[in-house]
């Protein structure tokens, strides 16, 4: 339904909890990885999907600040990863106009792997067909108390008065400063949590639950979602309008 039609229209912003590469991989009686590597694969499709649907942002999370308590050998898997998909990725985003960005705390990501971010965010920068942001060692918690610890450094140098901090202060201390807020957030795998994923950034987003595990998630489940989307009338606590 178009917007005019007093549904919301096409999302610009999409977040995606990513979950359920584990339970793939094991349904098959495959290691975990096998899973992620699935998913990553998806990670593609899904990108290349987006432009033509209307999208315009489109924000993954990979990695989260609680992830960190599962086993070496599957963290550092995933690491692997990230760094083999930048790597192998860059080219292909950098020639259909995706725009990458990374969110979450880097500092303590291996050093290869935060030079490889830093490089394809740096060659994408002017890129505007689709802007990818990819949460890595993302919490929102964890984003939240970064952003209200250089408030109060502000604070305490003085250059700062504790009333002048509103929304737009904290909001520009964040990982997603200068982004939209998301939309719409779709969460893969059947789990109804958010797991700490954009807090801040979702107070208004509506949410879309589906019990498809990520590496099964295509761009045709996608479309469908979006379908139920426009239909929604979102109030922003607003009365009700029809
Ligand atoms: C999501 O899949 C990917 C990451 C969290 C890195 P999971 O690995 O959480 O898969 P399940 O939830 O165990 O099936
Ligand atoms: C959320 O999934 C994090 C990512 C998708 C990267 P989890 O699988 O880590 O979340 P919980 O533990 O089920 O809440
Ligand atoms: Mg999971």
């Amino acid at each position: 339904m178009p917007q005019g039609a007093g549904g919301a229209g096409a999302p610009r912003h999409v977040a995606i909890i990513m979950d359920g590469n584990g339970r793939w991989a094991r349904e098959r009686g495959w290691p975990r990885l096998v899973g992620h590597r699935r998913g990553a694969e998806r990670v593609k499709q899904v990108v290349r999907a987006c432009p033509d649907m209307g999208v315009e942002w489109l924000t993954i999370y990979a990695f989260s600040t609680e992830n960190w308590r599962r086993s070496r050998e599957e963290v550092v898997g995933l690491m692997g990863l990230f760094a083999r998909y930048i790597r192998k990725e860059a080219d292909e985003l950098s020639k259909e106009g995706v725009r990458m960005r990374f969110i979450g705390d880097r500092s303590q990501l291996d050093r290869r792997l935060r030079d490889l971010m830093t490089g394809i965010e740096h060659r994408t920068a002017a890129n505007t067909r689709l802007n990818l942001t990819v949460a890595i060692n993302y919490g929102g918690r964890d984003e939240i108390v970064r952003a209200a610890r250089r408030l109060a450094r502000e604070v305490a140098a003085g250059r700062l008065a504790p009333d002048e901090i509103d929304f737009a202060a904290l909001a520009a201390g964040l990982d997603t400063v200068g982004q939209p807020d998301p939309d719409l957030v779709i969460r893969t795998s059947g789990e109804l949590r958010s797991s700490n994923f954009l807090p801040w950034q979702a107070a208004y987003s509506e949410y879309e639950f589906t019990p498809t595990l990520w590496p099964d998630f295509s761009p045709e489940e996608l479309q469908q979602i979006l379908a139920r989307f426009a239909a929604r009338e979102r109030r922003f606590g607003g009365a009700k309008t029809r």
